[in-house]
């Protein structure tokens, strides 16, 4: 177990808005940051950060919370997986208190999957750099391609031994069970129970997910034998999905979000070798044909795609499909080739930096221009090969959704293409009033299930509990207020002079959530709503402890009412995420200082309360005797002279909750 001492510190340590950073595109906006949600495909951005919180609020899908739950959301991490990795970033050593057998077998499934193949790096890399067969076969051929040693360290690159099963002998004796070694596919167990190493005599390249988590390995073969794959990769597993994998993300997310810009390549090893040349931003599909899942993946973290086709014409075709689902997806995509037989491995160890970097920025052309240039060759003379050429570039542009986009392009396509825009237009035109009506459909059904939202919503608010929203309002202002010192206005009695008894308004400073818990108390009342009851009361106890924060607070909450307060407190922020929504959504009006926002809430509060009391007693007659009637009577007097007491005291705010 990690020691309490490590928990706390990690949490001092750990910035909400660095750590997500490092996930997902942030801009400031305000005192917060936003960026897209992670968590949906979304085009907005509706994810928001507090730095000043430290917290995090993606309203998209409701979710939110602390550094910690975010890692525990989007990495799926458990609680002391996000903690070991907060540590790693920020060099914070771990104390624990026991070691881990136990931890082993507790682990779940997909943990134990990441375990085994966490222990297979490492197994993969201390082969290739310190057995004899590793560092004769492994590593003379990595060097023979060119990386240092520092490259094959970052990756990561091992080495499986020529032996049908010395990993999985090595695994199974230090504890690591069959089953994870099987469903992560490093093993091959057949029928007849016998078991092999899937990579045996294989070069290794992991492959690691956004945070660094190794998912799965490529392995490649180092023999000419034509009939095995160059290439083997891990099945699809539960931690392995290939469609949503980029090789190289890890390592090139910081470069992709600072440049603002992703260079796709093909291949392992066209990545390796840019970074090795200084070029970071760069990741691999991996020989598959593009996702809208991976691509989705980059547009977390830029806009811009630049895509490096290899020399060959082959892959060329394939791949130029891709193309289009980026344009999809809004995204900006450019397009680079290579020399005859060059790919960017290749290219890039022959070139220094300077001019590669070079070479990138000149030949680099946007996607119409490099459709043009490439089917050009082949269409010049052939006006209906011209004309196929020319409705394929059409289509692509038609995929934009950016309408002024569209047309500068059309623009472009008439020029290089020498043919007039009005055509192409009405080609265009014609495309896009296909997507349209199917677009409309789809519209209409959102927007009838949007109307049933809304009416729901309506129906809803009506019956809303007051007592619960005004309960809601307290805790959002113990979280928000709580130790600001205001001023407040009292009325006292007071005998003057004369002998009179009068009024007099004294101003005396509190901090707010003194103020709060004062005047509740003086009402002996208690919160009606059990959730905010335990915050109300956690909230008090602490904020009369020195130091506390409600970063604290947020961090020994378990989920549930970690989901409230987060709600709670990034609830103001909405509207200013969404300012195009500020319409439709409920502002609540602002206050005009935050002690009148306390007092006007709280004297709600025992307003509404005394109105329910009156009711109450007043139904209580027709069982009462003469007596008891009696009594009723002067308590409800008595109550209702309060009434009119609170109502003068801020009687224009009434109207408000009635
Ligand atoms: N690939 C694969 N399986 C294969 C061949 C290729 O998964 N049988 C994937 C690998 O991810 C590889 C990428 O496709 O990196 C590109 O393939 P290719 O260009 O053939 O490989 P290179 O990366 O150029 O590999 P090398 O330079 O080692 O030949
Ligand atoms: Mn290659």
């Amino acid at each position: 177990m990690i020691t309490r001492e490590t928990i706390d510190k990690v949490f001092e340590t750990a910035r909400v808005e660095e750590v997500i950073g490092d996930f997902v595109q942030l801009k400031r906006a305000g005192s917060n940051f936003k960026g897209l949600s992670p968590f949906s495909d979304e085009r907005t951005p509706s994810f928001m950060v507090s730095p000043v919180k430290q917290i995090w609020k993606d309203f998209s899908t409701g979710k939110g919370g602390s550094v910690v739950s975010f890692l525990m959301e989007h990495e799926h991490f458990t609680y002391p997986e996000a903690i070991r990795f907060l540590a790693k970033k920020y060099n914070i050593e771990i104390e624990e208190t026991e070691t881990s057998n136990e931890e082993k077998e507790d682990a779940n499934e997909r943990e134990s999957m990441y375990l085994v193949s966490e222990f297979a790096k490492k197994y993969f890399q201390d082969t290739l750099l310190n057995s004899e067969e590793g560092k004769a076969i492994g590593l003379t051929y990595f060097k023979e391609r060119g990386f240092t040693n520092e490259t094959i360290a970052k990756f990561g690159l091992g080495y499986s031994p020529e032996s049908w099963d010395a990993f999985t002998k090595e695994a199974l004796g230090k504890g690591y069970q069959l089953e994870f070694l099987e469903k992560t596919g490093l093993t091959i167990v057949r029928e007849d129970g016998k078991h092999f190493d899937r990579f045996k005599g294989r070069v290794m390249f992991p492959i690691q997910s956004l945070s660094g988590r190794v998912l799965g390995f490529g392995g490649r073969i180092l023999t000419n034998d034509k009939k095995a794959a160059k290439y083997l990769n891990s099945p699809e597993s539960e931690i392995y999905h290939k469609s949503k994998v980029l090789y190289g993300i890890f390592h090139a997310k910081q470069a992709i979000a600072k440049n603002n810009n992703c260079y796709l390549v093909e291949g392992y090893t066209d990545v390796i070798q840019m970074h090795q040349s200084g070029i970071e931003n760069v990741v691999a599909s991996s020989g598959t044909a593009l996702t809208p899942d991976q691509i989705r993946l980059i547009n977390r973290l830029t806009k811009n795609i630049t895509v490096l086709f290899d020399g060959d014409a082959a892959g060329l075709r394939a791949s130029i499909r891709g193309i289009d689902l980026i344009l999809e997806e809004g995204m900006n995509v450019k397009v680079c080739t290579f020399p005859d037989g060059d790919d960017p491995d290749s290219f890039a160890r022959k070139n220094s930096y300077e001019d590669l970097v070079q070479y990138l920025e000149n030949n680099a052309k946007d996607f119409i221009q490099f459709k043009a240039s490439l089917l050009m060759n082949e269409a010049q003379n052939d006006p209906i090969k011209k004309a196929d050429l020319i409705r394929d570039m059409v289509v692509s542009i038609s995929k934009i959704p950016d309408r002024i986009k569209r047309e500068v392009y059309i623009q472009e396509c008439s020029r290089i293409m020498d043919i007039s825009e009005q055509v192409l237009l009405n080609t265009l035109a014609q495309l896009v009033q296909k997507d349209i009506s199917e677009a409309n459909k789809q519209l209409k059904q959102e927007q009838k299930a949007f109307e049933v939202v809304k009416n729901e919503n309506q129906v809803a608010q009506q019956s809303v509990d007051i007592v619960y929203e005004l309960e809601r309002k307290l805790i959002e202002i113990l979280l928000l207020y709580g130790n600001i010192e205001e001023e407040f206005e009292d009325m006292l009695l007071k005998v003057n002079e004369d002998g009179e008894t009068i009024e007099v308004a004294e101003r005396s400073s509190f901090k707010v959530f003194q103020r709060i818990y004062l005047s509740l108390q003086e009402d002996e009342i208690e919160l009606a709503n059990e959730t905010f009851k335990k915050i109300y009361n956690d909230l008090i106890a602490l904020y009369n402890q020195e130091n506390f924060t409600i970063e604290n607070y947020l961090q020994q909450l378990d989920n549930e009412y970690s989901q409230i307060v987060t709600t709670i407190l990034m609830n103001e922020e909405k509207e200013l995420l969404h300012n195009w929504e500020t319409k439709q959504i409920y502002v609540k009006s602002k206050h005009e200082s935050i002690a009148q926002y306390v007092t006007e809430t709280i004297v709600s509060l025992r307003e509404y309360l005394i109105n329910k009391l009156i009711v109450e007693m007043m139904n209580q007659i027709p069982e009462s005797n003469e007596e008891q009637i009696e009594e009723i009577k002067t308590n409800i007097n008595d109550y209702n002279k309060l009434k009119v007491y609170l109502t003068a005291k801020i009687g224009r705010i009434r109207s408000t909750y009635y």
